[in-house]
């Protein structure tokens, strides 16, 4: 599929996941067929600073080609005047966070509180399309407590945005229930730029279902959660796993620019995400939940997938 200039291979999207699609992670999804990734989510304000943990954010490895940055915020002079720094010009496509639905994120009127002000979520959108070449894209939810996605989309559209994601959910109902696909298919024929759908694609059968709104591309988001090769198995491309090799190259990666200690307590959720389909790991779960150190995590884990296999 192309957004805008964009050429993309393929039409199976990573979803961005803060604190969990780190580029490691994202790299290694890419490997297994993802066809299209962004950062996590990061303030377009706190881009303005100097801030090494904000910065770390927006590296990416050289397979994540094209990749897009997501930024969240509510000013659009923040976003002017970040589009312009040398760090966001590797990324090939801008995306704008309007669909958050942490608390911590709508007090401030980012995130999924833009679809309650048209207004402001249409001044953001045209502080990025007038300050950039790029293709500017914007990831959005059914609307925040009433469904107002069609009308959403088409101003988002009449503003230059050059795709939509659409989460197929309001903010109140944050992930509970189903993905409402027949309203992803309402957004789909509302607006003629491609739409990405998203909620609860975890298997080829709800993959079906997605593609069936109509949509041009799927956003994959829990389904990745330890499952980085989910992509393969959705392409139908099936193949033999090492999990601990893979869990391995997660941990390298990211070591090349964070701390022992930082990894040992941060990659902890994706080792328990990487052991949850894995029969009689309950012990090591536990086990690793209680362990400070990473190299004791690894150690335990060797010896559980060497008695697996
Ligand atoms: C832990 C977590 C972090 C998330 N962070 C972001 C984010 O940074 N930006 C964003 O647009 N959506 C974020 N989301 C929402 C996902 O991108 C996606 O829209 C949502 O999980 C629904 O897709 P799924 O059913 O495939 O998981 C996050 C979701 C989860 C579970």
């Amino acid at each position: 599929m192309k957004i805008k200039d964009v050429n993309i291979n393929g039409n199976l999207f990573l979803a961005p996941m803060a604190g969990v699609t780190d580029f490691a992670f994202r790299s290694l999804a890419r490997s297994f067929g993802a066809s299209f990734s962004y950062t996590e989510m990061v303030s377009a304000k706190a881009l303005l600073y100097d801030n090494k943990k904000t910065k770390d954010l927006l590296i990416t490895l050289p397979n994540e080609t094209p990749v897009g940055v997501q930024l969240f915020g509510h000013e659009p002079e923040a976003f002017k005047k970040v589009l312009i720094q040398e760090e966001l010009q590797k990324f090939d496509i801008i995306d704008i966070n309007m669909g958050c639905p942490a608390p911590k994120i709508v007090k401030n009127g980012d995130g999924s509180k833009l679809m309650t002000d048209f207004e402001t979520a249409q001044k953001v959108l045209k502080a990025c399309v007038e300050n950039t070449s790029k293709p500017v894209t914007v990831k959005m939810r059914l609307g925040y407590s009433k469904d107002v996605s069609e009308d959403f989309a088409k101003m988002l559209e009449d503003n230059g945005a050059s795709a939509l994601t659409v989460h197929g959910r309001l903010r109140e109902e944050f992930y509970s229930g189903e993905a409402n696909l027949e309203a992803i298919a309402r957004v789909k024929q509302t607006v003629k730029i491609p739409v990405i759908g998203n909620g609860d694609v975890t298997n080829k059968s709800s993959l079906e279902s997605m593609l069936q709104t109509g949509v041009d591309g799927v956003m994959v988001g829990r389904g990745a959660l330890g499952k980085p090769y989910i992509f393969s198995e959705l392409l139908g491309k099936e193949q033999k796993v090492d999990k601990f090799k893979l869990i391995k190259e997660h941990i390298e990666l990211l070591e090349k620019v964070y701390s022992e200690e930082y990894l040992s307590s941060y990659m902890k959720k994706h080792l328990l995400w990487y052991l949850k389909d894995e029969k009689g790991a309950n012990k090591i779960k536990i086990q690793i939940c209680n362990e400070k150190n990473l190299q004791a995590c690894l150690l335990i884990l060797q010896d559980f997938f060497e008695k697996c296999s």
